[in-house]
């Protein structure tokens, strides 16, 4: 089996995922590095170069390259499930879990990171809006771990317990 974690840049999909598959047993793979190989660019540059919706179309075929893999945590992209028929195809893939983080904890995160869809500087306001715009759609997975009160092991913790592995 596979589990993928979505949600939101900053809400901690490669932080849960790296202590998650280590502790499970599991391979893990990132879609944003699986670009970042293919194409031997950075996210940020393959977005100042070729703009979002090529980025966009590079993240639907790593993602259906994903098909056929087995015991691996994937992590995707932030807005990956709100492009293309990308959620149901993670859903084929595997368990699908949403990092419920809040607003607040996902800035703590993002500080200091650059992100395309941020820039250098994160405007709180721009950010909401761009949150509340996806959570219907990541609140779609199997899975939902409000991550609000939880640190990294808790978290680990809850979606072990959520998957019953
Ligand atoms: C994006 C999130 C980023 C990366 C790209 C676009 C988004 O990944 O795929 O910058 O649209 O939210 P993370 O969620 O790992 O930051």
């Amino acid at each position: 089996m596979n589990i993928v974690l979505i949600g939101f840049m900053g809400s901690g999909k490669t932080t849960i995922g790296k202590a998650l598959s280590s502790q499970k047993g599991f391979q893990l793979i990132d879609t944003d590095e699986m670009i970042e190989k293919e194409y031997s660019m950075t996210i940020k540059d393959i977005f100042s170069s070729y703009g979002e919706a090529r980025f966009r179309e590079m993240e639907k075929r790593a993602i259906e390259q994903l098909q056929g893999i087995d015991n691996h945590v994937i992590s995707v992209g932030g807005g990956a499930v709100m492009f293309y028929d990308n959620l149901a195809a993670l859903k084929k893939v595997g368990i699908t879990v949403f990092l419920d983080a809040p607003l607040n904890k996902i800035i703590l995160n993002l500080r200091g990171k650059f992100r395309p869809l941020v820039g250098n500087t994160i405007e709180e306001d721009k950010l909401q809006k761009l949150l509340e715009s996806r959570y219907l759609t990541y609140k779609k997975a199997d899975v939902v771990i409000n991550t609000e009160a939880l640190d990294i092991q808790q978290t680990v913790d809850a979606v072990i317990k959520q998957l019953g592995i």
